[in-house]
This record gives structure tokens, sequence and C-alpha cells, in this order.
């Protein structure tokens, strides 16, 4: 079976995330979504927020039962995929701007762990501007970001702000 973990701030998961874990499962036989545990960077949902988020995303998509799991991890990604049996993890693209980042961290996972692959797939181009960081301003503002996350997400994001 090969598994791969997906890992990311997810704060909130976008349609652009779920976009990726879609394509994702063509690859991969099991997908674990691992929300980094990083309370210090001040997430605007708690961990368990983000993790119920992923979750209701994922029973939107419909995917059967056992192909998508949610966990969380601290520490280095390496280690927690090693911990978990996957040898691949998996990463979307958007932009160029995106590149370098991606690049970097995927080389120093390599030098951490060279037995550990990062897996990259395009995103969507419907969500190639679609990031958890812009979607939070929006919803901050007033804007409507309904389309561009999971139904459940939407009155999250609104709650958060008091609207
Ligand atoms: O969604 P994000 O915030 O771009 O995800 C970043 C993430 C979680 C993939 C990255 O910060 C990470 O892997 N953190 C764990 C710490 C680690 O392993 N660092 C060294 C490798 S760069």
């Amino acid at each position: 079976m090969t598994v791969a973990v997906y890992p990311g701030s997810f704060d909130p998961i976008t349609k652009g995330h779920t976009a990726i874990l879609k394509s994702g499962l063509v690859a991969f036989d099991k997908i674990i979504v691992a929300v980094l545990n990083n309370e210090s960077k001040k997430p605007l949902f708690s961990v368990e927020e983000r993790m119920d988020m992923i979750r209701a995303a994922t029973d939107e998509m419909g995917v059967e039962d056992g192909k998508i799991e949610v966990d969380s991890f601290d520490g280095l990604l390496v280690n927690y995929a090693r911990s978990r049996g996957a040898r691949c993890i998996l990463r979307g693209l958007r932009a160029v701007a995106d590149f370098e980042y991606e690049l970097q961290m995927a080389n120093m996972n390599r030098h951490l762990n060279p037995e550990i692959e990062t897996v990259f797939i395009m995103a969507d181009d419907a969500y190639f501007y679609v990031a958890s960081t812009l979607v939070k301003e929006v919803a901050r503002l007033g804007g409507d970001v309904s389309d561009l996350v999971p139904a459940a997400v939407a009155p999250r994001l609104l709650a958060k702000f008091d609207r």
C-alpha cells in the first residue's frame, strides 16, 4: 500500500487543498493529512478546529473510508512520516512563487532522510490563487469566500470574525 503524508498548517483547509487531496488519491492508496501543531505561529484556528474542518471537508468529498486519515504532528516532518510508515510527502504547487520555498523544504527533507521523497501535484487552475492567508484576510474584511473553502469552513470563518 502506498501511503503519503500531506502536511500543512491548514489554517483553514481550502478548496485548493481538497483538490490536491483528490488528485493525490489517484497516485496513493492512502493519504494522511497532517496538521502542523504550530501554536507559536499564532494560527487563527486551534489544531483541533483545523482537524475537525479537514474531517468535515473530506466527508464532503465522499472519499471511501480509510483512504484519508487526519492527524497532527510536531517536530520534524520526515520523522513523523517515518513513524507513520510513509515514504512520500505530498505537496501542492500553485504559482511560481511557491517553487523556491517548496524546493528548499524538499531538499532539506531529503537531506534529513533520503528515503523519503517529496511529490508535487500542480494545483487546479481554478484554485491557483487560493491560499489560507488570503482567504482569512478576505473573510476578515467581509468578502465572500464561500466558493473558495469547503462548506464546513465558511461558517467557522464568519464566526471567528463575528460576522
Ligand atoms: O502549509 P504550510 O504552512 O506551508 O506547511 C509547512 C509545513 C508544515 C510543511 C512545514 O512547516 C513543516 O514541514 N514543518 C515541520 C518542521 C520541519 O520538518 N522542518 C524542516 C523541514 S523544512
